[in-house]
Order: structure tokens, then sequence, then C-alpha cells
């Protein structure tokens, strides 16, 4: 599981429908079924906690106890509190903020010598820190401390590897590891001169924090701070891969990247877009789509039960990890025609509406399902028409482009790719 997770989850997904591992000592049941996802996340959803799950034991540390990692009553009040800042009608109010930040990149990307590779992934996840800290926070990232991207970032490269009991390199770990408090101490103390500020009176009173002071008055500084770094970590790493992925196959596959031109010619003629444009940019929204069929951001779901249940015949005592793999269920050959072909087309109105429930779940489901699933496609279509206006990334040619299942799906070694005029 450490050293080929994909490759091994794919084998058990290839072995049964439920099957079971042993992993640091305690079993592991995978569900590899529709259904059964469906089962836990949703029907039996309030028998099974992310408490004491990997993910928990990874996040919690910088997190606390925001609507990511919390549980039960705690959990179900902040969802309440968070949830209409989250609203469709309401995330679309974000539309120039985005736009501006892809702008920003197309005119970097566009200004570079001929030829010139950029590293796409890296440059994504600063366009989407860009937009979540602006839309969380109503200011730039560089205003708040020239750190902050930097603090981001050590802290994405520790939380982002699951460290092996036989550690390979203690030295690197333990380095990794100081970066990270530095980092963590730094972000704490941004966030709370942030809030300190807006509950003074500061701020526009147009951003989610504004919204969420509305709604949470109650709110104890703490539980705030874990909420505001809950949303900004949870809310562009996983949007940046997609979209990472999503050049990457487009480069990859001719015709669908054809398809999302014409789109973009067609539908803004030039013009930047706007949320208004998003019921017509279906193209680019089915590459994205697609893209987080093949490359789920979040490849892995795990959750504990709560008391012993059932799972398709097979007994699961209380307190038992139980695991869900989008990247299996959205490969799986008795759900998918040729599921490695990339094929943007599966996800057309009619032929979504025939996908079994939870046989797609790059956004989870259930009660827990991404809060945030609205701002990610708009941020990720929007992006993605402004960012393909102008030109096409090519893969540097030879480069190996191979998936890495951290928290997140990443590309190993990065995606190195020259920006050309289309
Ligand atoms: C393509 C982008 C994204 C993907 C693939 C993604 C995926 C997911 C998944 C799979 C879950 C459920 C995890 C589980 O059940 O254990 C989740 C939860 C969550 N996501 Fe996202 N996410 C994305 C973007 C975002 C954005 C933009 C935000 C915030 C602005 C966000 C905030 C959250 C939060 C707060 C939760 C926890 C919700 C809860 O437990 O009530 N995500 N995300």
């Amino acid at each position: 599981m450490r050293d080929a997770p994909l490759e091994f989850v794919t084998a058990m997904a290839a072995y049964g429908d439920v099957t079971r591992h042993d992993a640091d000592g305690e079993p592991v049941y995978m569900l590899n079924r529709p259904d059964l996802a469906r089962y836990v996340l949703k029907e039996n959803g309030t028998n099974y906690t992310k408490d004491r799950t990997p993910d928990d034991a990874m996040l919690r540390p910088l997190l606390g106890n925001g609507l990511l990692t919390s549980n039960g009553k705690e959990w179900a009040a902040q969802r309440r509190m968070c949830a209409p800042a989250f609203r469709l009608t309401e995330v679309e109010r974000f539309d120039q903020v985005i736009t501006d930040a892809a702008r920003n990149l197309l005119d970097r990307w566009s200004d570079g010598p001929d030829g010139r590779a950029v590293r796409v992934d890296h440059d994504l996840t600063a366009l989407t820190l860009t937009v979540i800290v602006r839309a969380m926070l109503g200011t730039d990232v560089g205003a708040i401390g020239a750190g902050f991207g930097r603090a981001v970032d050590a802290v994405n490269r520790f939380i982002g590897h699951y460290v092996p009991t036989d550690d390979p390199d203690p030295a690197d770990t333990a380095r990794r590891y100081a970066g990270f408090q530095r980092a963590r101490a730094f972000l704490d103390q941004v966030t709370r001169v942030i809030i300190a500020a807006r509950r003074s009176g500061g701020g526009d009173g147009d951003d989610l924090l504004t919204s969420m002071l509305a709604a949470g008055h109650a709110m104890s500084d703490t539980d705030l701070r874990d909420q505001v770094l809950t949303i900004v970590m949870a809310g562009h790493e996983t949007t940046a891969k997609a979209l990472t992925w999503t050049l990457y196959l487009l480069d990859r596959h001719r015709d669908a990247a054809r398809a999302v031109y014409d789109e973009i010619d067609e539908v803004l003629g030039g013009r930047l877009p706007t949320a208004g444009d998003l019921p017509r940019l279906t193209a680019c929204r089915r590459a994205i789509q697609e893209a987080m069929r093949l490359y789920p951001p979040v490849w892995l779901i795990s959750r504990r039960s709560v008391e012993a249940d059932v799972i398709d015949g097979y007994d699961v005592p209380a307190g038992t990890l139980v695991c869900i793999s989008p990247w299996t269920l959205h490969r799986d050959p008795r759900y998918w025609d040729e599921p490695d072909a990339y094929r943007p087309e599966r996800f057309t109105q009619e032929r979504s509406a025939r996908h079994l429930s939870h046989q797609y779940l790059p956004f989870g489901g259930g009660p827990r399902i991404c809060i945030g699933r609205h701002f990610a496609l708009v941020e990720a279509v929007l992006a993605l028409a402004v960012l393909l206006q102008r030109l096409r990334l090519e893969l540097v040619e030879g480069f190996p482009v191979e998936p890495e299942a951290l928290v997140t799906l990443r590309p190993r070694h990065g995606m190195m790719m020259i920006p050309r005029p289309r």
C-alpha cells in the first residue's frame, strides 16, 4: 500500500467487491462497488466517522477541528453554518476574482521566450491559492505576509507524504517536520491577526469570512482559525490538481481539445468569461469532469465504523477502518466502457443521468460531500476558459508523467509544459 498505492488498490478491486488487508497491525476493509460506497457515505453514514482515520492523523495537527476533521454534532453545526456561503449562486460572485488571477497567469505564460517550458502544476497551485485567499479573506495572498504562499507550500509538502514506519530518510523527514512547525506557527499567527481585524470591523464584507462571521458570531477565535485554514487548505490544492490533469489530457487528445477551443471562441469571442457564461461552457466542464474521473484529486476516502455493521454479508466489527477509492471505482470496466480512454462526452447531461449513484465520486458523497464542489467547478471552468483562450499547453517531449498518490493525486515529477499560441 505504501510503495505502490494505486497498484495495490487496483489489485484489491480485481480481487473482490469487499476485501480486507492488514496495515499497521489493523484490518482495513476496501469497498469496491458504487452501492457499497453509497451505503457507507450516505445510507448508514452516521455509523462511519472520520475520527482516527489516516486523513484525520495527517490533517488534524494543522487544521484542528474544522469542517474537514470534525465529527458528529460539532460537524453538523459547522456544516450548517458554512453551507450558505458555498451555494452555487454565492460562489459565482467570485467569477472576477478567478478570471483576474487566470488572466495574470495567462499573461505570464504568454510573455516568456518562445518554447520556454513552465511548471504547470506549481503555477496552477499558486493560482488557486490566490483565488481562495481572496474569496475567503478578501485580500491578496501577497498582502497578508510575503511568507504565506511559502508556508502553505511547506505544509503541503509535509502533510502530503505518508511517513512510513521504517522511514528511509529520517533526516529529511525531520527537516520537513521542522519546516512544517514553523509554517504552522506562521499561518496560525496570520490567520488570527486577520480574524481579529475583521472582528473589530475591517474588511469589505464581500468574502466568505464575513459570511461565516455573520452566521457564526458565537464562534471562538480558535474555531474560526480552524475553519479559515481548513477552507484555504482544502480549497486550493485539489482544484489545482484537477486543472493540471485536464491540461495534460487535453494535450494528449487533440479532438477533445478542439471541442474546448471551439466552444471558448464561440461563447466568448475573445472576451473574458463571467459566471453568466457557465451554462454554455459545457465542453470545458466535461473536459474537467472526465479528467477527474481518470485522475481523481482525492483518490482514497476513509472512515471508521462506530458500531459493528454488516456490509454485503461481511461482518465489520466496531472501530474498523473502511476505505473507498474513487481511483478504482472510476476505472471499473463494469461501469465504464473503455475505462482508460479519455472521453469527455461521458458527461453530457443525458449520459451523466445514466450513471449509477456513487459510480463517479470525485467530491465524495452523502452529507459529507465536498462543500466546495460548486466553488471548484466554477473556478476550474472559468480558469480553463481563460487560459486556453490564446494558448495551448504542450507537454515537454519525453517528460515522464506518472500519478503519485499522496493526500492528493499529483504528477510525481511535476508537469512541465510549453505554452504555445493556439
Ligand atoms: C476539484 C476540487 C476538489 C475536490 C476533488 C475535492 C474533493 C473532496 C472530497 C472527496 C471530499 C470528501 C472527503 C471525505 O468524505 O472524506 C471533500 C470534502 C471537503 N472539501 Fe473538497 N474538493 C475540492 C475542492 C474544494 C474546495 C474549492 C473547497 C473550499 C473552497 C473544499 C472544501 C472541502 C471541505 C471543507 C470538505 C469537508 C466537508 C465536510 O466534511 O463537511 N473542497 N472534498
